[in-house]
């Protein structure tokens, strides 16, 4: 547990080590002033601010620190007015730590047999906390994982949706069921081959997590392929930082035109998160609206794009698996990249689409102590 060991005014604000973890940590005055956690500062119920930072005067002074709680709790007295406010450890850990930090590091397949066996968990596992837990940690660790034992029907999979979140609207609706139908103006609803991407590169907030299952399969091949998108980005890396620095500089426009929409937003290929981390990889050459760059910048980003979708389909690139009724397919959408190979005969599946601050919010909830 982390507690607060030394406490010290210093000209700015106030600096503080902390034990497990260890650190040292200056704070600003005027940074502290605005995170009271007294009941003048924040609503003891709400949780939400009540300080009012825009009267906070510039010349703040710290007259004295004080420990208190066992190292859970700092007050703080200012010169100003005898005034005190306080501040809990676990706070000042939370602003200090990156958010990405809450989540398990990815251990990245550059090759699918890198990951011996898709992970998987069993429907009656995951009605506990602790198996719910476990299927996280395989999305957060591997991006992608199998829910083995499910109902085989739209229920069945919105059933599972529900554990983890609830199913996003969108132009397909919120739990969607595509087959060889022609109803989407969406190649997923042919019966053609799809080439490795990620969905809704054309929404300004990316699904988080998409979930698949096949109610009905009677034909040959469709067989679901996945590449993890972190490995591949990282390989670009490490032969050429700058391919992956115009991966991470230019913005790549994706569009969904047809059945009475036109959505269009752009992102670039790879973002970082600030910790260092990769947050998220978008790639769908399919949805890739025309955008204008300079000559240069042109070249900078076939270059490194052509790079890219060259690893992806690499042989022994991706993995193959071949869904049937009763197992869901859970994929990370940021990260892990889906397609699927040509079928012949009947081949219908249910989904969703699952927003990434509600999967992230539901993890922090059931590993929150
Ligand atoms: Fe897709």
């Amino acid at each position: 547990m982390a507690k607060l060991i030394a406490a010290h005014p210093v000209v700015r604000g106030v600096r503080l080590t902390i034990q497990e973890p260890t650190l040292k940590v200056e704070l600003d005055a005027l940074w502290l002033r605005d995170h009271d956690e007294s009941d003048k500062g924040k609503d003891p119920i709400t949780g939400q601010r009540r300080t009012d930072t825009f009267s906070l005067p510039d010349d703040l002074e710290v007259r004295a620190t004080e420990i208190q709680d066992e190292g859970g709790w700092l007050e703080v007295a200012w010169a100003e007015h005898l005034h005190t406010t306080r501040h809990s450890v676990g706070r000042i850990l939370r602003a200090i730590a990156p958010d990405e930090l809450d989540f398990p590091a990815p251990r990245l397949w550059e090759r699918g047999h890198e990951l011996a066996a898709l992970p998987s968990v069993n429907w009656q596992a995951i009605q506990s906390p602790a198996g719910l837990q476990q299927l996280f940690e395989h999305m957060w660790v591997d991006g992608v994982c199998l829910v083995e034992g499910a109902q085989p029907s739209v229920q069945g999979t919105e059933n599972f949706v529900r554990l983890v979140g609830y199913p996003r609207e969108s132009i397909f609706g919120g739990m969607w069921t595509f087959g060889n139908t022609g109803e989407f103006s969406d190649s997923a609803y042919s019966s053609d081959a799809l080439p490795l991407h990620t969905d809704g590169t054309y929404t300004f907030d990316p699904p988080g997590w998409q979930v698949f299952q096949c109610m009905e399969y009677d034909g040959t091949g469709g067989d679901s392929v996945l590449a993890d998108g972190f490995a591949h980005v990282r390989a670009l890396q490490a032969a050429s930082l700058s391919r992956y620095q115009a991966l991470c500089d230019i913005s790549v426009i994706g569009e969904y035109h047809g059945d009475g929409v036109h959505l269009r937003a752009s992102h670039p290929v790879v973002t970082e998160a600030s910790s260092g981390r990769l947050r998220r990889v978008m790639f769908n050459n399919a949805d890739r609206a025309p955008f204008r760059r300079s000559f240069d910048e042109v070249r900078r980003f076939y270059d490194a794009y052509r790079d890219l979708g060259h690893r992806f389909v690499a042989p022994g690139a991706s993995k193959h698996c071949a869904l049937r009724p009763g197992t869901i397919l859970v994929v990370d959408n940021w990260r892990v990249l889906h397609g699927r190979t040509a079928f012949t005969g009947k081949r219908v599946m249910a989904g969703a689409y699952l927003n990434r601050e509600d999967v992230e919010s539901r993890w922090r909830h059931l590993t929150s102590s």
